[in-house]
């Protein structure tokens, strides 16, 4: 598998959990169980993507713009995933908030797929794209097991 299937299907995870979430209500176990689900997703995502895919593209003059770009963007939604966990589940707030996060995570995947991935197969081999799918998802399955504490930013 290459590096952008291998990330479409977390992708896709993603969308239906942002999806499932917002028609949960109040201080549900659902609801409670979804935004757990969500934001492991995006914040395993977020590093084992930027390791495997944005890092490297750095280094290119095609894709640097790009790559500062989308990682930002990691770092927006780290910012709308605090407004969420900081508002009250049981209040109009969070709900509010959450589609606020949905509407741009969407987004965000739809520029990586729409745009980037196009671009970085002018750049990745097919090998790389391969062995960049390997390390992907080594680092997804790593982190997931033991989140939030297998992750780099969470470990003193
Ligand atoms: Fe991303
Ligand atoms: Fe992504």
């Amino acid at each position: 598998m290459k590096i952008y299937k291998a990330i479409r299907q977390d992708h896709d995870i993603q969308r239906e959990l942002c999806k499932k979430i917002l028609e949960t209500s109040g201080e549900s176990e659902e609801r409670k169980q979804l935004w757990d689900d969500l934001k492991k997703e995006l914040e395993v995502h977020a590093v084992a993507e930027e390791r495997y895919f944005y890092i490297p593209l750095i280094d290119t003059d095609e894709m640097q713009e790009d790559a500062r770009h989308g990682i930002a963007e990691h770092h927006e939604i780290d910012e709308l995933i605090k407004e969420v966990d900081e508002a009250d589940m049981t209040s109009a707030a969070w709900l509010a908030a959450a589609k606020k996060l949905a509407h741009q995570v969407n987004h965000h995947l739809d520029d990586e797929e729409d745009d980037y991935f196009d671009k970085a197969r002018d750049i990745y081999s097919k090998k790389d794209a391969k062995k960049l799918a390997d390390g992907y998802e080594k680092t997804m399955k790593e982190y997931r097991k033991g989140w939030p504490e297998s992750l780099p930013k969470n470990q003193s």
